[in-house]
């Protein structure tokens, strides 16, 4: 199936004042970067001229095609239809009103093209940024990122609606679409081994208005569940993998605990050492073990013998641990200290907040590479 190079869709609802001006922009894109592209407009029976307008185009235009939508009205259905007919390999997702510039449909077209599975435009990456966007908005839709982020920790905008996928993806994946958030499907649904963020500017739509509301949050968050079901169902995908790796973590911080308790106890009962001795060989003994096993369990390295790939792998771990103890213990003083928390109760929440931290920055620091 590569009648087209690239099958653009976008999805409408009530867009009469933007859907010409995105065609003919996208249009414009395609000769310019000598792409053979088609549009594909996937419309939920718009009650103002979007259908006659684009009809009109279509007339015009070989590559320009509508679909208009009866039943199951929803922006992540029309897309999923939209992937279902649309007749090309690649497939480029965007807005109809101007919020994701097409001049950068080239950069999604190529990074696919240069094998990625995904290409996601990011608002929350290093470049990206939303322009006239009320606080509201902002605070809602960082919210819902993060809370996705918990899913995709590698993907800074996971619920972007900018983004292009290869056909492979999604076709067969059993994407159940509801809501808004159409990438969170292919991402946790799709089968894809890579993908590449590309930076872009959201602008705030000229014409018409959003058609967010708030009721999409409860879809979004029974989207995140069957998300979570479904990876733990299949163990498989990438929710899965870094779930497996965060529970492999927390198992070796364990062992870590009792090999320390462990050698503290053996070397001052039976070595005769002064116990702060103890401890600091105790602390420095698990924080090697705990590599070990996070190293070749955890993050599988293979490079088992090749020290000098290990060390800096051993020395960047050494440093989190310590600064993952130094977390520990000013969590544990400001929230007993300062807060009047229980001091048991205020350190459980200094040891949450250490692991996140140690897991964060050994899993994008130390074992980057991995
Ligand atoms: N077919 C169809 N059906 N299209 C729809 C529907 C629907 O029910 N609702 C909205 N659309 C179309 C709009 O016509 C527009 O082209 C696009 O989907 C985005 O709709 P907006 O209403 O402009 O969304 P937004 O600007 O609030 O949200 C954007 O940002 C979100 C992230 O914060 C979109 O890009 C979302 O996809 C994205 O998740
Ligand atoms: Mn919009």
């Amino acid at each position: 199936m590569d009648t087209y190079d690239l099958a653009v869709i976008i999805p409408t609802f009530n867009e009469e004042e933007n859907i010409a001006a995105i065609i003919e922009a996208v249009n414009k894109v395609f000769q310019h970067n000598g792409i053979h592209g088609e549009i594909l407009v996937v419309d939920d029976s718009s009650k103002d001229r979007t259908i006659p307008i684009v009809q009109e185009i279509a007339d015009q235009n070989d590559n320009v095609r509508i679909i208009v939508r009866t039943e199951d009205h929803g922006l992540s259905q029309s897309v999923v239809e939209g992937f279902g007919v649309a007749r090309s390999d690649i497939f480029q997702v965007i807005d109809a009103d101007f919020s994701h510039p097409p001049e950068l449909i080239p950069r999604f077209y190529e990074a696919i093209r240069d094998g990625a599975d995904i290409a996601i435009g990011s608002r929350y990456t290093e470049g990206g940024d939303i322009e006239q966007w009320p606080l509201k908005r902002r605070v809602i839709s960082l919210g819902a990122t993060a809370f996705g982020r918990i899913l995709f920790p590698e993907v800074t905008d996971p619920v972007s609606g900018f983004f292009a996928v290869r056909r492979e993806v999604v076709a067969g994946a059993p994407l159940a679409p509801r809501g808004y958030k159409i990438l969170m499907e292919v991402l946790g649904k799709g089968r894809w081994r890579s993908f590449v963020e590309i930076p872009f500017v959201f602008r705030d739509r000229e014409e018409g208005e959003s058609k967010l509301r708030l009721d999409t949050m409860t879809d979004y968050l029974r989207q995140c569940a069957d998300i979570t079901y479904f990876s733990a169902m299949h163990r498989a995908g990438s929710v899965w993998d870094e779930w497996k790796k965060i529970g492999r973590f927390g198992l070796v911080g364990i062992s870590g605990i009792f090999v320390n308790m462990g050698l503290l106890y053996a070397l001052t009962e039976f070595a005769g050492l002064y116990y702060l001795i103890s401890a600091a060989i105790a602390i420095e003994v698990s924080i090697v073990n705990n590599f070990i096993w996070n190293d070749t369990w955890t993050f599988g390295a293979t490079d088992n013998l090749r020290f000098e790939r290990k060390t800096p792998r051993f020395l960047s771990f050494q440093a989190v641990s310590m600064g993952g103890l130094l977390v520990n213990v000013v969590v544990l003083f400001f929230l007993s200290d300062i807060a009047g928390v229980y001091y048991l109760v205020a350190n459980l929440a200094g040891i949450l907040v250490a692991f996140a931290w140690n897991y964060g920055v050994n899993r994008h620091y130390t074992w980057k590479k991995i």
